[in-house]
């Protein structure tokens, strides 16, 4: 019998665990016959995370009030692969309905993606900030993600695995970017994030918080600053020259998504290219 030489077994198996990567890394469908419900999927980034799934392979249901944009979005990806609901993550009963939707339509619930949120006018001081206002901003940014993770939930639980992700925001993690509201609810977020990890791991469940800087082809953001496009790229980045895009976050929303990122939960994958953890005013590599 021919005994294989120690050269020829280590580049079989090199060659072996080169074919394995090139599958996992190649591959084009993630999310190969998944069913993920995106709320906020009418618009923006939402929209952009449906149609990156959609490309991998998932089945998406959009939850959003905006009701003809939200159609619109259906009809691009195709209705066979997208359903649009009207759905007010603050109100249970809807957000009830678009999971059973899910269920009814595709049988099962893998993902949900807690996108939808809003933003206050932006004021000077906190005189002027109504506490009306201030509710309705916690509302949609902290309560619709409580009720989307407890009724996704409810059919995940059963089936014992699911990937729950909360947008977020570099307001999750500092002060001073945004309105008072949006950053106590962001930051709430996180918290959210890490106590639903902490029960729902117990029937491999996972949760985490997907957190992007300002998104330089974004509507709302560039409203809320008032930033025409010029302004947009003129937002300081870490990353010189470099902008982040919603095409970029829909890949972090695909990863922790997917499969591959399995033993992830719990986390705040921050997608700001560094803009949180540097102080660009003071020190060594200052840019004042
Ligand atoms: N745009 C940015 O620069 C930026 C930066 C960091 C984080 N984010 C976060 O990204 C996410 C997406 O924001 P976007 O910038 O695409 O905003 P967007 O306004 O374009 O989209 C938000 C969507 O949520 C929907 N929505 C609002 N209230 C709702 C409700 N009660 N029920 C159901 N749907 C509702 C809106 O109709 C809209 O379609 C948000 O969580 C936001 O906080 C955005």
């Amino acid at each position: 019998m021919a005994v294989a030489s120690k050269e020829s077994v280590r580049a079989f198996r090199g060659r072996k665990s080169r074919k394995k990567l090139m599958c996992s890394v190649g591959s084009p469908h993630l999310l190969e016959g998944k069913v993920a419900l995106i709320t906020g999927g009418a618009r923006g980034l939402g929209e952009c995370i449906a149609k990156l799934f959609c490309k991998h392979g998932a089945m998406v249901v959009l939850a959003d009030i905006r009701d003809e944009q939200g159609v619109a979005v259906q009809d691009a990806i195709g209705a066979q692969f997208a359903t649009y609901v009207h759905c007010d993550v603050t109100k249970e009963t809807d957000v009830e309905n678009a999971v059973n939707i899910a269920i009814s339509k595709y049988h099962k619930l893998d993902i949900i993606v807690n996108n939808a949120a809003l933003i206050d006018d932006a004021k000077p001081s906190i005189l002027d900030n109504d506490v009306a206002e201030f509710e309705r901003v916690l509302r949609v940014n902290i309560t619709g993600p409580f009720l989307g993770i407890k009724h996704a939930a409810r059919v995940m639980i059963p089936a014992k695995k699911g990937s729950i992700v909360n947008v977020g925001s570099v307001c999750s993690s500092i002060g001073g970017v945004a309105t008072h509201a949006y950053t106590s609810s962001k930051h709430g977020l996180v918290g959210l994030t890490k106590n639903a990890a902490a029960e729902l791991g117990n029937f491999v469940i996972r949760v985490n918080c997907l957190s992007p800087y300002f998104i330089a082809n974004n509507v709302t953001g560039k409203e809320f600053f008032k930033f025409d496009d010029e302004g947009s790229s003129n937002v300081y980045s870490n990353l010189k020259g470099v902008h982040l895009l919603e095409e970029d976050v829909a890949q972090a929303a695909l990863y922790l998504a997917s499969d591959e990122s399995k033993y992830i939960s719990g986390h705040n994958l921050v997608v700001d290219g560094g803009f949180t953890v540097i102080n660009p005013m003071f020190g060594l590599f200052s840019q004042s």
